[in-house]
């Protein structure tokens, strides 16, 4: 059995090729800019351009033909829509040339069906490959953030953003820094050059606050909010009175412990001993550092795939795209032509059939 995923809901044009649960290649292309944010109509450009070069990189990257492939998972939602539409135009353009071609030498009568695939619970199935079982996933990507865990049929959102996505945040704060797109990794090596984090690799440990500049810290219920924390950073970068790197620390600090108070909560009511991570944030390390202290004090256990796997890819809408498939979710024939992306499907929305 072998899938074909493919991942085009914002800026990233992915593709992954998955055998019984082994990924084979997970190759992508990213949209970047110099300033400014991602712009669809642009993103999506992008992704026609490119989906064929990435397309041939997979199958070779994977050392197999183009007719081995039995199906075609695509991320069907949610995310930006002229994205979206480039790989689900994609995913039928290649089903219907890999049904029933005929070469030269062969004749193949197989049909190739689509698999439609929610965007952030692939982030968290693809989870399954670092060995957590039952988890409780903290999803923080550019567009989403999300506490995600598995009751009764369907995945719940236990908590979530009620503005911003904490990349979008950290992005926007970025590009007010004026240090380009993406900003999450500048921001992290800005904030390990502030002296706090010196302070506290130095020989005593003794934690200085002095370099932590004050922020709001907006936790409401389950849900955390961040447009006001984003306003007060403007301000402080336009009063010139803060260096960047206390900024990027305290930021850090402040909207992490927001994401870790936040998932500790969702481990506490849903009693699951297992925190995964998920998302382009989630490759943080200071981020990875914290969720790995609120779980060894509350007993958890804390699961991170490798980067690769944590930002957009094909490979994990190829992973849950088998196991949907195996489970008999499929779409054939005529069907197919009928098949829409959905923008803002939520992860709730899903019925869970293949658990
Ligand atoms: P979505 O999953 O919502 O469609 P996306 O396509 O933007 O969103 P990802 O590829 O998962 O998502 O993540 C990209 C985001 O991750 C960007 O906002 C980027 O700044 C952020 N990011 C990447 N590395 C780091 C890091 N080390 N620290 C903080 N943020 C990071
Ligand atoms: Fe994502």
């Amino acid at each position: 059995m072998i899938v074909l995923g493919i991942e085009s809901t914002a800026h990233t044009f992915g593709m992954g090729i998955v055998k019984n649960g082994k990924i084979l290649s997970n190759i992508k292309k990213t949209y970047t800019t110099e300033t400014g944010g991602i712009i669809p109509v642009e993103a999506a450009k992008h992704h026609f351009q490119n989906k064929n070069e990435i397309y041939f990189e997979s199958l070779d990257k994977a050392g197999i033909t183009e007719d081995k492939i039995d199906a075609i998972a695509f991320s069907q939602g949610p995310g930006l829509a002229p994205c979206l539409i480039e790989g689900l135009n994609f995913a039928k353009e290649l089903s219907k040339r890999l049904s029933n071609s005929t070469t030269s030498l062969t004749t193949t009568l197989k049909k190739i069906p689509l698999i439609p695939v929610n965007h952030c619970i692939a982030h968290l199935e693809v989870g399954r490959l670092t060995n957590a079982k039952d988890p409780v996933m903290l999803y923080t990507s550019g567009a989403n953030t999300q506490i995600i865990a598995y009751s009764s049929g369907k995945y719940r959102i236990f908590g979530e953003t009620l503005d911003l996505g904490t990349g979008n945040f950290i992005d926007t704060f970025a590009r007010f820094l004026g240090i380009g797109f993406p900003g999450g990794p500048k921001i992290q090596q800005l904030a390990e050059g502030s002296e706090q984090v010196q302070a506290l690799s130095s020989k005593n440990r003794e934690r200085e606050e002095k370099n932590y500049i004050e922020l709001p810290y907006v936790v409401k219920g389950m849900d955390i909010s961040l447009s006001g924390i984003l306003t007060n950073l403007k301000q402080k970068i336009d009063s010139k009175k803060y260096n960047k790197e206390d900024l990027c620390y305290s930021m850090q600090e402040t909207v992490f412990a927001m994401l870790v108070e936040t998932a500790e909560r969702a481990l506490a009511h849903t009693g699951k001993k297992e925190l995964l991570l998920g998302g382009g944030v989630a490759c943080n390390s200071r981020l990875q550092e914290m969720c790995k202290i609120m779980c060894e004090e509350r007993g958890a256990k804390l699961f991170v795939p490798e980067n690769s796997l944590l930002v957009d890819n094909g490979a994990m809408i190829a992973y849950l795209g088998e196991i949907m498939f195996k489970s008999g979710i499929k779409i054939l024939g005529k069907e197919i032509e009928k098949l829409d992306i959905k923008p803002r499907q939520r992860t709730d929305e899903v019925e869970v059939s293949w658990k």
